[in-house]
């Protein structure tokens, strides 16, 4: 590639230099320069455990997990973690009065043994734990312990850390949130074990100000998803639906980059209504691929929270969709920008390493809609003829002069590659 003219226009696009955390050189010890690779250079993909299973894990969940990832070919597909959230502990109350161990009952083999069954499967394993000293299921947290649970962690061969303070930290200032969510981080770095660090504070605290600082590689930027595209309202003043969740994210494209990502929350995909966590009825296959469409243009971690069980063939080809999950790990890390808000007609996108741009036309409405994308009013192409890929029927367009237009069904994102077609 063009790699200046990719450049120019994510120049132009952010208005700002390019970040000096996308990967300075190092001189290792014979002198010779080096790019030390990048935590989550690339937005994590993988499964969590909370959404559909609650604190009801165990270890044969985790290791079917694991083989379903494998046979699915979700593994082949980019989803290498598998995190294991809230409720792996072996007590519920305050860490001063308990020590963080798992829970054997549960877990009988421990947890290394399930970092190493991931590890020769190609996979990494993730853990959850907070700066209080409970958790948000009321289990023990690292309060006080940090650096002897990040040793623990990287002792196990973990590879990713939810570390969530959002019931113990609710209403701690930013000074406080910066001290906690340092001192794990520090204390992950000091483990010597690379250990991807989530820091979840459901988004408060504007974090994504702050969450790069204090070495965290992605934050929530919202409160906990339901697995509804568009419920009226704030559900329950908690509860964020999927366009709830999109709103959140604009504006805060700049905070976003590789190493340090905007975390739009758990992919709902595959839950039908089934979860215990979750308020939320469910929402239709057109709906699903919509979400998925708009967390992998926005650069979101995509972390599937459904049983791998119950997933349709549907589910798995809208999370297989590899055009689609590459505008989420396309090397130039950016975050798509709403560039038209006519209502419920939206326009997002963003440049590609290959110099060619991600277009989703979004129809938030209830109605079919017909879309237009104006390549030089919109996005301020330079370009005289378009070529037009779509993404979701695999197939190219044709090559346009000014403008590209489409039929948009009710809650359909129309997901397109454009590129020069001289
Ligand atoms: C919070 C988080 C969830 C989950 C639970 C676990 O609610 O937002 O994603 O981790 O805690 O208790």
């Amino acid at each position: 590639m063009k790699l200046c003219h990719a450049m120019f226009f994510i120049a132009l696009y952010s208005g700002i230099a390019i970040s000096g955390n996308a990967g300075g050189e190092s001189t290792d010890k014979n002198g010779e320069k080096y790019s030390p690779k990048i935590l989550a250079e690339t937005p994590p993909m993988g499964w969590s455990s909370w959404n559909y299973y609650g604190d009801r894990i165990n270890e044969k969940i985790i290791i079917d997990t694991i083989d379903n990832m494998v046979s699915s070919g979700l593994r082949d597909a980019g989803y290498i973690y598998v995190n294991i959230d809230d409720g792996w502990q072996k007590y519920k109350g305050s860490r001063a009065d308990h020590p963080l161990v798992f829970d054997e009952k549960k877990f009988p083999r421990g947890i290394k043994y399930l970092a190493d069954y991931a590890h020769a499967k190609g996979m990494k394993l993730g853990i959850y734990s907070g700066p209080g000293n409970t958790t948000c299921a009321g289990y023990t947290g690292s309060q006080g312990n940090e650096k002897a649970d990040a040793k623990m962690f990287a002792s196990w061969g973990v590879d990713h850390l939810k570390y969530d303070s959002c019931c113990s930290h609710q209403q701690a200032s930013q000074k406080v949130l910066k001290q906690v969510f340092g001192d794990m981080s520090q204390a992950l770095q000091a483990s010597g074990r690379p250990v991807v660090f989530h820091a979840c504070h459901c988004g408060w605290q504007n974090i994504w100000q702050w969450g790069n600082s204090v070495g965290a590689n992605q934050w929530r930027i919202g409160q906990d998803i339901s697995d509804d595209f568009n419920y009226p309202g704030n559900r329950e003043g908690y509860y964020f639906d999927v366009l709830d969740m999109i709103d959140r994210g604009v504006g805060l494209e700049q905070y976003s980059g590789k190493g340090h990502w905007n975390d739009y929350d758990m992919l709902i995909i595959g839950l039908h209504g089934h979860s215990k966590e979750l308020v939320g009825t469910g929402a239709s296959d057109t709906e699903y691929r919509t979400h998925f469409s708009m967390w992998s243009i926005l650069s979101s971690p995509l972390l599937i929270g459904a049983s791998l069980d119950n997933l349709t063939k549907e589910d798995l080809d809208t999370l297989k969709n590899k055009e689609i999950i590459a505008l989420n790990q396309d090397a130039l890390g950016l975050q798509a920008k709403r560039y038209v808000s006519n209502g419920d007609l939206q326009i997002f996108a963003k440049p590609l390493a290959d110099g060619s741009w991600a277009v989703a036309l979004l129809n938030r409405s209830g109605q079919t809609a017909h879309m237009t994308l104006n390549f030089h009013q919109d996005l301020d192409l330079p370009w005289t003829k378009v070529m037009v890929r779509d993404l979701w029927q695999h197939k190219d367009l044709g090559t346009f002069g000014d403008s590209y237009q489409a039929e948009v069904q009710s809650h359909e994102a129309k997901m397109l590659v454009i590129r020069s077609g001289w």
